[in-house]
């Protein structure tokens, strides 16, 4: 007989160690490990997920037609911000995880995306284990859905869900949410990482196997007690991320892997009492009305998937306790702020060592890309120098270690959301290809390096 063994299971990403640790080795996550006892080694690492005889090798060139375009497969979700993220459409077979704090409004989308993708014909059956369906009815009604073709499953039992999948065959599953679903023949918690991972494998191996399209619904805790959904990562296709500011009524869904399509593409969705309406023209919709150039604020056009953004970046600088000194970044990478503080100290001669300084970009967004190393530089040297930009002007631009600005991305079209968005001024590294940029009565300023820039700032 197999020995019982006692392991313990990071709830953040299933790191397995045989001590118990306060932070994890793996993530980095502290106080998160939970023991779970498992029936011996051979019992459970060796035991296959899933069938054992599920696929046959198939002839890559005999059976490439069937894989040469998965265009014919795509259907719509009905929410073209859902599509969009999504690569232009649900793909069938393909499993998506859709991640999210509580509160954020994946069940909203969810529903919404149900009946979307039942106007095209297709049952949609949407498993719940959090509300009941007079809750999802009464929600659905609402907003305005009817409901038709969306079969509702309160259910938390993972092979009671299997067999009505079996028995109503649709052609999408939503379960919501994963975290909540257990497998009554394993010895392991409902939340643990081990119903997690074993439930969100079943699930893909349905997908696959028949075909259907699976979406996961994971909850993102802070230090909650289940286990999230970075441990279902790797076996899905596509990995969606609810961000923003939960006090503002924007909602940013945001893919973090895509097998189907471009990863980085932003949705961009504003939360109403009628459920989540698309926003099609985002360009402007972080930029106060009325905005006007101060110090420590900078307009950066950032270039979020295939559109663009126009950011507010903001910067503080304030006096540190000696030996001290914080630096916070908001919305930008730390590291990345750490390496242009540093330019700035060199370069621009800022003496930032005594300083703490904050960056944060407005309204909740991200932009985790180099192209916001100038904004951010500018915003903080802005707020140490109390000098600022020319009214209306935007910026964007790579730092390089000697303070040069390198080109970047999708140049033309920052300039051009920028301009159309009533910036006078852009300024940008000089050898960004612009090929038929409509200038209007605006003025482009290519830039060699740092020191440039900073004499324009007054
Ligand atoms: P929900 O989709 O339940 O979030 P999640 O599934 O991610 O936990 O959304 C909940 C929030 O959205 C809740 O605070 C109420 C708000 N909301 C609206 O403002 N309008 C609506 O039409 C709906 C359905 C929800
Ligand atoms: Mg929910």
């Amino acid at each position: 007989m197999a020995k019982e063994k006692t392991y313990y299971v990071c709830r953040e990403c299933g790191s397995r160690q045989l001590k118990w640790m306060g932070k994890c080795p793996d993530c980095g996550q502290w106080d998160s490990f939970d023991q779970e006892k498992i029936q011996g080694l051979s019992d459970d690492l060796h035991r296959p997920m899933v069938p054992v005889d599920m696929s046959k090798p198939v002839n890559l060139a005999d059976d490439v037609e069937k894989f040469q375009s998965d265009e014919g497969l795509r259907y719509t979700t009905g929410l073209g911000e859902f599509d969009r993220v999504l690569g232009g459409g649900l793909v069938d077979g393909a499993t998506i995880l859709l991640g999210g704090p509580p509160g954020i409004g994946k069940s909203t989308m969810l529903i919404q995306a149900a009946q979307g993708i039942a106007d095209t014909g297709r049952t949609v059956m949407y498993v719940t284990s959090e509300e009941s369906p007079s809750q999802i009815k009464m929600r659905a009604s609402r907003i305005g859905i009817t409901g038709d073709r969306v079969v509702v499953d309160a259910q938390t039992n993972l092979e009671v869900i299997l067999n009505h999948i079996r028995e109503i065959k649709p052609a999408v599953v939503m379960i919501d949410s994963v975290q909540l679903i257990y497998k009554p023949t394993l010895p392991a918690a409902p939340g643990s990482v081990s119903q997690l991972r074993q439930c969100g494998t079943e699930l893909v191996w349905l997908a696959k196997s028949t075909g259907t399209t699976v979406v996961l619904v994971g909850h993102v805790t802070k230090q909650g007690t289940i286990a999230g959904p970075k441990i279902l990562e790797h076996i899905v296709d596509v990995v969606l991320y609810f961000e923003g500011d939960y006090h503002q009524r924007h909602r940013l869904i945001r893919a973090a892997k895509n097998r189907f399509g471009a990863t980085n593409e932003l949705g961009i969705f504003e939360m109403s009492d009628r459920g989540l309406i698309e926003i099609t023209d985002p360009a402007g919709l972080f930029l106060q009305r009325g905005y006007s150039q101060r110090p420590g604020s900078v307009i950066l056009s950032a270039g979020e998937g295939t559109r663009i953004l126009l950011v507010e970046v903001q910067g503080l600088t304030a006096p540190a306790a000696p030996g001290m000194t914080r630096r916070k970044a908001t919305g930008v990478d730390a590291n990345r702020l750490a390496m242009i503080l540093a330019i700035l100290e060199r370069h621009a001669r800022l003496k930032l060592s005594t300083k703490d300084v904050f960056v944060n970009v407005v309204g909740g967004v991200k932009v985790n890309e180099p192209a916001a190393d100038l904004a951010i530089a500018l915003a903080v040297a802005g707020a140490y120098t109390n000098k600022t930009l020319p009214q209306a002007t935007a910026v964007f631009g790579e730092l390089g270690l000697s303070g040069e600005l390198r080109p970047v991305p999708f140049g033309e079209n920052r300039i051009n959301e920028a301009i159309r968005l009533g910036l006078r001024q852009i300024i940008f590294p000089t050898g960004t290809a612009i090929r038929s940029a409509r200038f209007e009565d605006s003025q482009i300023i290519p830039c060699q390096n740092l020191t440039q820039v900073l004499e324009l700032m007054e």
